[in-house]
This record gives structure tokens, sequence and C-alpha cells, in this order.
């Protein structure tokens, strides 16, 4: 049984199950999945509650073809890392935050939502079940992807009867193809919007993240490594990149587009706020315009998985801004880089208390 399996693992949890697999290339790693050995799944039961989730061999999933999340899409996921420590222990960042903003989701999509405590229970031991996957420090990341659908069957349109809570990981590198802290650039789009206001482009969920390939898949043809959205009632303000929030400097005074339900809530982009501030910016959550864009000084995007990015320039109506020297990333781009991933790789003192360990 499931219990068993999380009761044998955690028996078995010694420094060697903690340690790095020596047989596994961490120094490859892109943003591929890799098959890892172990995965979380937690049904909804009678209680709603997810309690009785264990650990199940990495694998597929049965559903009936019915399920609500494959005909309807009732589907939310989070992102997030584990990482390591030079001394070696494995750290989660901001646990539950992702917590919060999962049962936000969960609301918005009418689905029960998973208690805290059991979400960070369930990417917990996620973690230590899949602790040889996590990089040696300085060698890349364990990215958890856990995920909340509508796994039961039901034919009219409704919520699922029953859903499933799932947690899978990988291990990973850079997102984008040219590696960490290579300025990528982007394109404006004209004519597709992500998102509008009412609807659910604030939640994580499964069905933002298709609408957007018709643009990303013809702007990566033209060389562009993803697509910079605008608002959908004007058309004139920035939003975000579908895999990342965006920020602009200009001079001592950043500016990144507020939370109007239209854009998703990064924990990223709000630890890049508390930091920026910290180091004496001025930081506002404010509409940008494109002409605001274009006229900045730097430039760069925030997410779990892209962590912080440098836009190395932005092209719109077909004309291209180029941001310093378009090869090397901007100042503060490193600045807030180095702050935010030394507090995530324990190399620099925790003063948010934003690192938990596992
Ligand atoms: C993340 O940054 O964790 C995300 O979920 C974005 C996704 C496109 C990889």
């Amino acid at each position: 049984s499931t219990s068993t399996r999380t009761r044998a693992l955690a028996e078995s949890a010694s420094s060697a199950a903690y340690a790095p697999n020596p047989d596994f290339d961490f120094d490859s790693l892109g943003f591929g999945l890799t098959e890892t050995d172990e995965m979380w799944v937690a049904e909804s039961g009678d209680d709603g509650a997810y309690a009785g989730g264990g650990m199940n061999a990495f694998g597929p999933i049965t559903v009936s073809p019915a399920a609500q999340v494959i005909n309807y899409g009732q589907s939310i996921f989070e992102g997030m890392k584990a990482q390591r420590s030079p001394d070696g222990n494995i750290l989660l960042f901001r646990p539950t935050e992702n917590a919060a903003r999962f049962a936000a989701g969960a609301a918005r999509m009418s689905m029960p939502a998973v208690p805290e405590e059991v979400f960070v229970r369930g990417v917990e031991e996620t973690v230590r079940a899949n602790a040889s996957y996590v990089p040696p420090h300085g060698k890349g990341t364990l990215y958890l992807r856990p995920l909340l659908m509508g796994t039961g069957p039901i034919l009219g349109l409704g919520p699922a009867p029953s859903y499933t809570f799932l947690v899978y990981c990988s291990p990973v590198g850079a997102y984008f193809k040219g590696g960490q802290l290579t300025p990528i650039k982007l394109v404006v789009e004209e004519h597709f919007h992500r998102a509008a206001p009412g609807g659910m482009g604030g939640t994580k969920a499964a069905g933002n993240y298709s609408p957007v390939l018709v643009t990303q898949l013809s702007a990566k043809k033209e060389g562009y490594a993803d697509v910079l959205y605008l608002d959908a009632v004007e058309n004139k303000y920035i939003e975000e990149v579908s895999s990342c929030n965006i920020f602009v400097r200009k001079g001592k005074s950043i500016k990144t587009p507020p939370l109007g339900g239209t854009i998703l809530p990064g924990i990223t982009r709000k630890s890049v706020i508390e930091l920026a501030r910290s180091k004496g910016y001025d930081v506002e959550e404010t509409p940008v315009s494109v002409t605001e864009l274009l006229d900045a000084d730097e430039v760069f995007t925030t997410g779990t998985a892209v962590v912080v990015c440098p836009v190395g320039s932005i092209t719109y109506k077909g004309k291209e801004v180029v941001y310093g020297d378009a090869s090397d990333p901007g100042p503060t781009t490193m600045e807030i880089y180095d702050a935010l991933t030394s507090i995530q790789a324990g190399t620099a003192e925790d003063t948010f208390g934003w690192v938990h360990p596992v």
C-alpha cells in the first residue's frame, strides 16, 4: 500500500539516499523531463482533504475518458524548486506561498483546496523520496510540479465528483535554451491576448498555458525566446511572458505590472519586489506602457523556472530595441539574481525567512 511504501521510504532515508546520485549526469541539465523514482498521489476522498496521500512509483495514472480534467480542463499546477546548500542540505523556497496560491486557484476552478499542511507534506515527501536527484550545489535544482486535477468522471458541464493531488519532480537546469543569465529576445504580441479582466489569467490553471503556444511557436521560429503579452483592453500595457513575469528599470526606479487578475501572481515576482526594495530601489506595481518598456534602461523576467532572466532586446511592431550590449545581463538583473539565488541555495543569510529545509 502507499502508506507502507511511505514508511519504508522514511525508514530508509539514510544519508546515502539523501546525497546526489553519483552515477547521474548533473552537468548537462536543461529544462527537459527526467523521470524520477517516486511521485506523491492523494485522492480527494470523502473528507475532500486529500488526507490519505502517499508515495507511488513514478508512472502513468489511470482516469476515465470522462474525467472532468480531460473534457473540461479542471486543472491547476505549481512550480517549485528544491536545491542543495554547499553543506549538502536540501532547501525549498517559500512553500507556503505556493500552498496559498494553489488554494486560491482551486477556489477559482471550483475544486476542493488542498490544505496547506497536506500540500507542504506532499512536496516534502516527494523531495525526500527523490533526494538523489537533487543536483549537487550549483549544478541545478529539483523542479517540483504539484498538480490538482478533476479526475472523476462527469458528462455534463460541472465540477468533477473527485480530485487528485499529485506531485512529481525532475532535475532541471536553465529554462531557456541559451542558458541561465544569457539575455533573451522577446517579441511583443500585437494581436493575441493571454488573459482578459474577469478571466482566469491570475490562476495557475493548465488552460492558461496552451492558448499561448500558437504565438510562442511562431515567435520561436523567428528566433525569439518567448512572447510578451499586452493588456486585452487597451493593447498598450505590458502584462507577462506566459512563462514568467516582467520588470523594467529606469535609473533607481523599478516597475512591474500590478496583480489585477490578468497576470500570474509569481512568488519569484513577489520576492524580487521585496529584495529590490531592500537594496534601495523604488519598486512600484503599476501599469507599464509599451513606450515605458522600450525606454527602459534594463528589463528582466522572473519566475520559478526562469529564476531572474535578463532581456537583451524587445521587438515591437517590427522594431527591435536593444538593452545594454544585448549579450551580458544588466547590473540590476545580476544584483537581484545573485541576491535571490544565494538565499535560495543557502549561501546568504535568509533574512526574510524564505528558506524551508527538507
Ligand atoms: C514555473 O516557472 O515554475 C512555471 O510554472 C512556468 C512554466 C511555464 C514552466
